[in-house]
């Protein structure tokens, strides 16, 4: 088998390469290693940035989105008891946030490119990335039959996440790993309830963090901050609601709206990013790259911003072999990956309660969300980013 770009991966990332690609005539093949109704299962994140909508609507996969997607003009943070507003739409000249659930973009992006006639051969396991540093390197894989295959490509991206086969594809002494790991996590649940809130809350407490998310009107995404060792079965439905209603309480009276809880999870926090992103013939793109902690959910709209950039040098290597663009994708995404580290982990730390945090680190926290809350330019800081910064 052969393909100009083989892409291991059909994430956002993967999948929304090959759409870009398929407007260019470049052809690829995407190899996944789990099934199409496990991806399209799985829960993951909901907030897109306008960028992430708008190239979703230039590549016609957005109908489902503009009908379904959610549009939040502002947000809310939560603190002394308090709601606080940022309005995006009103700070950033228009940009808004929309929900609309991972899994959905996935299904869409899928159906797409399946329609398109594009090849993604599912429950495909990649055993070696091999002669990365000819112009014919290789995807050796397993396929879904169990059959031992082979990808002969041009280039080969890895868009297969944080322990995929593509960064350990890049030996050891020639990259650098970015790490940390925060000392809690978020426990998220779905319950059937209604929205308790039009806008999503992030809250700071003296108990920890919490944010109210939606998915649909009879369906609710929440999350509050846990011991990242704690087990789901130690929490009853009424100790999360408990928690929950805790965390929210305040001088307004807000209450929470609880329901039956049917899923729980608990997702540890950290920060990460490899460097450089690229090896002879290989690209990463994603999760393979970089991971952010959830605060402002900035994962996947940063996939998104990493294909952009790439699409456009695979644009310009395949039509002329100019490989300027591509020697330079690193530090092209690299640019917009740090900015958004930066807002993930300033998010997090000005909303979590950290372990052994003296008086003073609380009132300074505290006193950080009050500018966020009450000076145009910082909420500006704010909006500007979780709505997301221009690509180029
Ligand atoms: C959701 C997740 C996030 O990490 C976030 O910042 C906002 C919303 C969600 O799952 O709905």
């Amino acid at each position: 088998m052969r393909t100009q770009v083989g892409i291991v991966g059909a994430g956002p990332a993967g999948l929304l390469l090959a759409l870009m690609l398929e407007r260019r005539g470049i052809a690829s093949v995407i190899i996944e290693a789990r099934e199409r109704a496990a991806i399209e299962a799985t829960i993951r994140a909901g907030i897109l940035e306008q960028s992430t909508v708008d190239l979703m609507v230039e590549l016609g996969v957005a109908d489902r989105l503009r009908r379904e997607g959610v549009v939040h003009h502002g947000t809310i943070l939560r603190f002394g008891g308090r709601n606080h507003r940022i309005d995006f739409a009103d700070l950033t000249g228009g940009r808004v946030a929309t929900l609309y659930p991972q899994h959905e973009v996935l299904k869409d992006l899928i159906a797409a490119r399946l329609a398109q006639g594009g090849h993604i051969l599912f429950g495909a396991k990649v055993t070696e990335i091999a002669d990365l540093a000819s112009d014919e390197p290789q995807l050796h894989f397993t396929d879904a039959a169990g059959l031992a295959q082979t990808l002969r490509c041009d280039i080969i991206v890895g868009a297969d996440g944080s322990h995929g086969a593509g960064r350990a594809a890049i030996p050891a002494d020639q990259r650098k790993d970015f790490l940390r790991i925060y000392p809690f996590g978020w426990f998220g649940i779905l319950c059937e309830a209604p929205p308790s809130s039009a806008e999503l809350i992030y809250a700071r407490h003296a108990r920890g963090f919490a944010l109210i998310s939606n998915r649909t009107p009879e369906v609710q995404r929440m999350y509050f901050q846990c011991d990242p060792d704690d087990i789901v079965e130690h929490w009853s439905e009424d100790r999360i609601w408990a928690e929950l209603q805790a965390r929210l309480a305040g001088e307004d009276g807000f209450r929470l709206k609880e329901g039956r809880i049917f899923q729980k999870t608990i997702v540890p926090m950290r920060s990460f990013v490899c460097e450089p992103m690229q090896h002879g013939r290989l690209f990463l793109a994603g999760d393979a790259a970089h991971v952010v902690p959830p605060t402002g959910a900035k994962g996947l709209n940063l996939a998104a911003s990493d294909v952009w950039h790439l699409d456009r040098a695979l644009g310009a290597f395949f039509a002329g072999g100019d490989m300027a663009a591509l020697e330079a994708y690193t530090a092209t995404a690299l640019r917009r990956v740090w900015r958004a580290q930066h807002f993930s982990w300033w998010m997090t730390s000005m909303l979590h309660r950290f372990e052994g945090a003296s008086e003073f680190d609380e009132r300074r926290q505290l006193a950080e969300l009050e500018h966020v809350t009450t000076s145009r330019a910082a909420a500006t800081a704010l909006a500007e980013t979780y709505v997301g910064l221009p690509y180029a």
